[in-house]
């Protein structure tokens, strides 16, 4: 199965798939590439270093969105992927990208969809006051964290909470799951 992977940020998500294909756990995953929107992400730095090839559409060098779009659908559609996975991409696709990869994007988000669904949604949540939050796994559609949902988990939040201890719990979770999302759909379930 072969994925490219998009990411706007640190990558530690990336990572862990990463070394899940590395050591095996993930069978059958290849990282087709890795892509970013934005130049200077570390999640693109630590792929080169680990021999993936990699890729960057800067959103900036585009006059408007739909030519970004369609430059990052084109880009995607090079590498013959079976699945392209959004980890901590953090630009809302259009429909030209979605109708290239219809039901092959995956997205994970940090929380419960369709609970506190946009780029915040660890302060979210956090900021509501519920006691429990978690993170999904799911296909993304047009929406923005819309989708049909392929795994969930729950983590509790603590009083002392802050952002970052509640976020970094959650992508403790997050790794588990698309990786156990992964290895479901390299076995064609
Ligand atoms: C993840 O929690 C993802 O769901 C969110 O941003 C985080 C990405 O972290 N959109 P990283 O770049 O994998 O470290």
């Amino acid at each position: 199965m072969r994925i490219v992977v998009l990411v706007s940020g640190t990558g530690s998500n990336l990572q862990a798939v990463i070394d899940a294909v590395a050591s095996g756990e993930l069978e059958n995953v290849e990282i087709a590439a890795v892509g970013a929107d934005k130049h200077g992400t570390y999640g693109v730095e630590r792929s080169a270093a680990a021999g993936i090839e990699t890729f960057v559409v800067n959103f900036k060098d585009y006059a408007d969105r739909g030519d970004w779009n369609h430059a990052l659908t084109e880009k995607c559609l090079s590498y013959a992927p079976d699945y392209v996975v959004s980890s901590g991409f953090m630009r809302i696709v259009g429909e030209e990208f979605i109708n290239a990869f219809d039901g092959t994007y995956i997205n994970t988000h940090p929380a419960l969809l369709p609970s506190f669904p946009g780029a915040h949604g660890v302060r979210d949540a956090l900021a509501y006051g519920v006691k429990v939050t978690g993170c999904t796994v799911h296909i993304a559609d047009a929406g923005v964290d819309t989708g049909p949902i392929l795994r969930q988990e729950a983590v509790a939040i603590e009083d002392t909470d802050t952002e970052e201890s509640l976020h970094e719990r959650i992508k403790v979770v997050e790794r588990r799951l698309l990786i156990a999302t992964l290895a479901d759909l390299a076995q064609g379930n």
